[in-house]
């Protein structure tokens, strides 16, 4: 075929080969002997110069914000595109969800790798080395041949629900191209490399038990599992007998730091006793990190100055993480944080530095008003539900619904493990 390059490696040029407009394309006999496997409508994938244009011109664009991207309920535009696709992920291959282990929210730059590969290929000198070890790292993680598919198509979604009136057939066929593209490289390796078996859980090893007030304990937990988080996210365990009806999401009272292998969670009777009677040695199930609202510490732009915590007794474990994680935020410009504490007595292990701790029994109109600049701060509440009922009721009555409020519960979902991201 006249104006074709086969590229420099032998064993490359079996499988793809550059033509002289720029384009890279798959070897005729190797996806002939291949194309039955491709479950995609794209059976000669051919990327242009003009693919890789589009996808990095569009990437650039829901990197800012589409007009479909709303800050106060999306957060960052790159939160509004991991969320998305994690969910509709999980939502198509639920099985999938023990893959992720770790917080979305570190994972959703893992998602972004997809993207990087997408919109690099076509000038990547060694894209059939670097395509299948990839996929035999993925085989690895436990990805199988139908969830590349799983993963095409949700990608495809999630990129279209983003970018609103943006999106258009010549970016989907320019993404869809490419993932083809690498989908067929990685075959050989999908097909031949059997993929780990995921199991739920993993084992975690109860390491230390503090007693922390007269009912209740901080427990370290062990894994040996590389289990990213933010502060503020919650980790799902369960008991080692594997009763998934007992698993619960407790908030991870400690920071995160990639040279412990470690975290810690503060338990009472009442809200688990088959925990709180653990001691060390016990193993456990860890599912997952479970993230709901918690500070994203390596992007400290996107967190507010001002700041106002309202607790009910333990639920205050992710608060504490949460200021503890402010503290270590390079900043010249520091956080102003106060913490109401609201439960029977003072939980005193909970001292994270930078911050004023008040303490009442109960929450009350009184104990609000005694925070001058109240209307000036975000405010967090975590508590039962009843408790943040309560608490939403008092901001009520003082006129103060618009403050800006997050709200932070125990209570969600705990005999479940189908917890929405
Ligand atoms: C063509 C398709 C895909 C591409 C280009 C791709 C790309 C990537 C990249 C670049 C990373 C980061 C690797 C690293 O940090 O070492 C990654 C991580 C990961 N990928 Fe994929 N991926 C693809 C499909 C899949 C599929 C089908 C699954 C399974 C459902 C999957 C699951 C994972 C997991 C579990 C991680 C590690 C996440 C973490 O711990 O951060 N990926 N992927």
């Amino acid at each position: 075929m006249g104006g074709i390059v086969t590229i420099e490696s032998h064993e490359d040029a079996s499988l793809i080969y550059r033509a002289r407009d720029g384009s890279i394309r798959i070897a005729e006999d190797f996806a002939k002997g291949y194309e039955k496997e491709m479950p995609f409508e794209v059976k000669r994938p051919i990327v242009t110069l003009e693919h890789e244009t589009l996808i990095r011109q569009h990437w650039a664009a829901v990197a800012r914000g589409t007009s479909v991207f709303q800050p106060a309920k999306h957060i960052t535009p790159a939160k509004f595109f991991y969320t998305t696709f994690y969910s509709k992920l999980f939502e198509r291959i639920p099985e999938a969800r023990a893959l992720f282990r770790s917080s979305m929210s570190v994972q959703g730059r893992s998602l972004t790798g997809i993207v990087s590969t997408l919109a690099s290929i076509i000038r990547s000198p060694d894209v059939v080395e670097t395509t299948q070890n990839l996929a035999l790292e993925h085989a690895r993680f436990g990805a199988t041949k139908d969830h590349y598919t799983a993963v095409g198509l949700t990608l495809l979604e999630t990129l279209e629900y983003v970018s609103g009136p943006e999106w258009s057939i010549q970016i989907k066929n320019a993404y869809l191209t490419t993932y083809c593209f690498l989908y067929y490289l990685m075959l050989p390796v999908i097909l031949s490399t059997k993929p780990s078996t995921i199991d739920a859980s993993i084992p975690g090893r109860i390491t230390i038990v503090k007693n922390i007030t007269e009912n209740a304990k901080c427990l370290t937990i062990e894994v040996d599992f590389p289990l990213r988080y933010h502060p503020g996210d919650m980790v799902v365990v369960g008991p080692k007998e594997n009763d998934l009806d007992t698993c619960v999401p407790f908030p991870i009272s400690s920071v995160y730091d990639a040279n412990v292998k470690s975290l810690e969670i503060c338990v009472d009777e009442v809200s688990t006793d088959w925990l709180y009677a653990a001691t060390p040695n016990t193993i456990i199930n860890v599912y997952w990190v479970h993230s709901g609202v918690h500070f994203e510490i390596d992007t400290p732009e996107t967190i507010y100055k001002k700041l106002l915590f309202i607790s009910e007794g333990l639920i205050g474990a992710g608060f504490n993480s949460m200021i503890k994680g402010l503290s270590l935020v390079p900043d010249s410009n520091p956080f102003d944080i106060i913490w109401m504490q609201c439960d029977a007595k003072l939980i005193s292990y909970f001292t994270p530095p930078n911050c004023r701790v008040l303490y009442s029994s109960t929450l009350t109109i009184e104990f609000l008003e005694s925070i001058a600049d109240l209307t000036q701060r975000h405010v967090y509440i975590g508590g039962s539900e009843v408790f943040i009922t309560n608490s939403f009721a008092l901001l009520h009555q003082m006129g103060l619904e618009d403050l800006n409020t997050h709200s932070y519960t125990l209570d969600i979902a705990r005999t479940s493990i189908n917890i929405q991201i």
